[in-house]
């Protein structure tokens, strides 16, 4: 084995950081023989280094996160600060200073990852991410590397562990959103702003993520379709238990039947309690993988957390490692196929619809017309009467969102419809 260490900057010492340094010290034995020399942690940059942190010499902790990745002798650099900036300018210094990075900032990456692979390809230097993307889970590695020989038709997870606490707290209670909300932000799951979770900005960044490696095109986050969760009522619920099926905020990246496109969006959407992912409960994250030769994968665990999150960082960080000592790197960035990423007008899906509608004869002839219209083809209608005006719910087989959404804003129109109560969309049948 190496004697002379790899030396490790680590950018930001929050719930992630100082689990990636408490594992380093407790594992450094175990990382030393996998790895084959010994990893060193030579600088910690945070926001207040006056801050006591347990388990961390106070000598290598610095506020001048610049001047530690441009000192020339750092190996990699490990960036759990998130956000964009100072964290871009940070990995792309790295790299013109002969480090390697391991990152865990999905939105980072789901806004500039083309530039930040280029820099790194530049300057031959590695870039993984596993952690930006569901935690603990392995999701990038196997999707870069061990489906690199298949192909991938489609990615739909559950990749935001807040959403999917309120949601499952929602089915299992019964409880409203701001109900089920008050007890993930109680719980510590929301966060006390919680709009990047809810309305589905946090998996929008992770959908563009993974449909960018999945369909080895440059997809950005301003490509992935995005509706949040907050809408979501208790009556969605009982509307979808009655249909046999639960609400999950899905991330879902697609080709097209065709294959000369591709899709990524977010939002809630029903799924039969059949389907894998209708069964996962909590905060938990999970990714549905559908390719060619392997068929169907599913990829569970924890999306988030200190613990987790790290266990992430340090899998890429034995990898960089193991690179840097063979004078290797790893895959970049594979955009080759470069298909254009449609719009979500062109998404195939399938509408669950409730109306609430007049009782009265040829009401229910005018509303399958305006479907008719649209090219619209029903699958079910269910229609519950009370003191002439009825409730109707009316699921679609499959059809482009923007027929769909067409079909709803005519809806809206009709005289005889008092108003449209919810709309979802039906995946995974
Ligand atoms: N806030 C995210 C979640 C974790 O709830 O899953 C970080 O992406």
């Amino acid at each position: 084995m190496r004697t002379r260490p790899l030396k490790v900057a680590l950018l930001g010492c929050g719930v992630v950081g100082s689990e990636v340094a408490r594992i380093m010290t407790t594992h450094a034995d175990d990382l030393a023989a996998r790895i084959g020399a010994p990893v060193e942690l030579a600088g910690v940059a945070v926001r207040r280094p006056s801050k006591v942190r347990e388990g961390i010499d106070p000598a290598l902790v610095t506020s001048d996160a610049t001047a530690l990745v441009k000192r020339g002798d750092i190996d990699v650099v490990v960036e759990v600060i998130g956000g964009i900036e100072p964290a871009r300018s940070l990995i792309t210094t790295a790299f013109e200073h002969g480090a390697s990075v391991v990152s865990a900032n999905k939105a980072l990456l789901a806004q500039d990852g083309a530039a930040l692979h280029a820099a790194a390809g530049q300057h031959g230097k590695d870039l993984y991410y596993e952690a930006a993307v569901a935690g603990a889970i392995p999701l990038i590695r196997p999707l870069r590397e061990s489906l690199a020989g298949d192909k991938i038709n489609r990615v739909m997870g559950i990749v935001n562990g807040t959403t999917n606490f309120i949601l499952d707290k929602m089915d299992s209670t019964g409880a409203g959103y701001q109900e089920a909300l008050d007890e993930a932000t109680a719980l510590g799951y929301a966060e006390a702003d919680p709009t990047a979770d809810v309305e589905g900005f946090d998996a929008a960044a992770k959908a563009a993520i993974l449909a960018g490696i999945a369909f080895h095109t440059r997809v950005r986050l301003d490509d992935v379709y995005r509706e949040g969760m907050t809408e979501v009522t208790a009556a969605d619920f009982a509307s979808a238990k009655e249909m046999g099926c639960t609400i999950k905020l899905l991330a879902i990246c697609e080709r097209a039947e065709d294959g000369g496109s591709v899709t990524a969006r977010v939002h809630p959407a029903m799924i039969p309690l059949t389907h894998p992912l209708a069964s996962v409960r909590g905060a938990y994250n999970a990714v549905f993988v559908e390719s060619d030769a392997a068929g169907q994968l599913m990829f569970y665990g924890p999306g988030a957390g200190g613990s987790p999150t790290a266990s992430a960082v340090l899998g890429d960080l034995v990898a960089v490692c193991r690179n840097r000592l063979s004078g290797a790197t790893g895959p970049g960035e594979s955009a080759y196929a470069a298909l254009p990423v449609s719009p979500m007008g062109d998404v195939v899906t399938r509408y669950h619809i409730s109306l609430d509608v007049a009782d009265k004869p040829g009401v229910l002839a005018q509303v399958a017309t305006v479907f008719a219209e649209h090219g619209v083809s029903i699958d079910t209608v269910r229609q519950q009467g009370k003191d002439g005006e009825a409730s109707l719910v009316v699921v679609t087989h499959r059809a482009s969102d923007a027929s769909l959404s067409g079909t709803v804003e005519a809806l809206r129109k009709l005289d005889t419809v008092r108003g449209v109560a919810s709309i979802m969309r039906v995946e995974g049948e």
